[in-house]
């Protein structure tokens, strides 16, 4: 994994002028999500529960580009009244909210027999009301800036997943809202799309799903024989905030080697 985004692909200062609302934001694939975007040329507040981790995580991105400016706010995103006072702080502070990630979530492995009724309710709790409290908290400057969205969902709804009941359920509603909303706020310019992301080397979701003895023979079954990277997510995102994507909303760039299509359950 290269220590920082690079800018090859993508010209740099498309992003000009341009503000990024991201929450888990501290997480790995959200952190460089939002260095592509500032690298990019935008200016950036992430989210997240562990306000010291995330205000250390803003730091460091600010130092990826001269003159950017991101700042960190401790936010639970079960919280609405939380959120809404982070979106109020990001446009007393930027002006505006151009585009939303909204990456916050929760997982851990539980078989249905030991899945409490409030674990999957936690989960759901953070990933899908989550979303939603987000763009709830953002919706006017969505539509006053013909904004764009960005949900991170995942593939394990597409078919059964042992001990993901929760996180499956979350993310197939997380998927639902998307549709919905692309359709409902499409006419005001708002885009919404979700990235799906497959196995992803050196996330905590890998961490925590995958035991490491089990790494090698799971590499082995992605079709494309690597694990994805932080980068390849970070590049599905510059694309779906680009004018690139203009006409692309309502839909799901999965991103994961077509590791689901295997039917290998990683
Ligand atoms: C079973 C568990 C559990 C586990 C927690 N619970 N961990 N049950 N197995 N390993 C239960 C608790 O016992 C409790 O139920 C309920 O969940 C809530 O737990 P709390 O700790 O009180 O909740 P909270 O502090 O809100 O923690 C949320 C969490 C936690 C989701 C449970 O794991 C967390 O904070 N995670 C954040 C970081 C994270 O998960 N990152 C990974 C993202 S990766 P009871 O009944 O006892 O009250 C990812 C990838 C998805 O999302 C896609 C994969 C392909």
């Amino acid at each position: 994994m290269a220590a920082t985004y690079t800018t090859s692909v993508f010209q740099p200062g498309i992003f000009n002028n341009k503000i990024v609302f991201c929450t888990g934001g501290a997480g790995t694939i959200c952190r460089r999500q939002v260095e592509a975007l500032v690298i990019l040329g935008a200016n950036a507040v992430i989210v997240g529960r562990r306000m010291e981790v995330t205000e250390k995580v803003a730091a460091e991105i600010q130092q990826l580009r001269k003159g950017a400016k991101v700042i960190g706010l401790g936010v639970d995103v079960r919280d609405y009244k939380a959120l809404q006072r982070a979106v109020a702080r990001t446009v007393e502070d930027f002006g505006k909210i151009d585009y939303v990630i909204c990456g916050a979530a929760g997982n851990f492995l539980a078989d249905f027999k030991h899945l409490s009724s409030n674990a999957f309710k936690a989960v759901v709790e953070i990933d899908l009301l989550g979303s939603f409290n987000t763009v709830k908290a953002a919706q006017d400057q969505l539509i006053q800036n013909k904004g764009n969205v960005i949900f991170i969902s995942a593939t394990l709804h597409y078919y059964g997943v042992p001990f993901q009941s929760h996180v499956g359920a979350a993310k197939a509603g997380i998927d639902a809202l998307s549709n919905a909303l692309a359709v409902e706020l499409g006419p005001f310019g708002v885009r919404f799309n979700c990235i799906a992301p497959g196995p992803i080397d050196g996330t905590e979701g890998m961490s925590r799903l995958l035991p490491k003895e089990m790494l090698e023979m799971a590499r082995k079954s992605v079709p494309l024989q690597r694990f994805g990277t932080v980068d390849d997510i970070a590049h599905a995102t510059v694309f779906l905030f680009s004018p690139a994507s203009s006409f692309i909303t309502g839909a799901t760039i999965v991103v994961d080697g077509a590791a689901w299509h295997t039917g290998q359950r990683i």
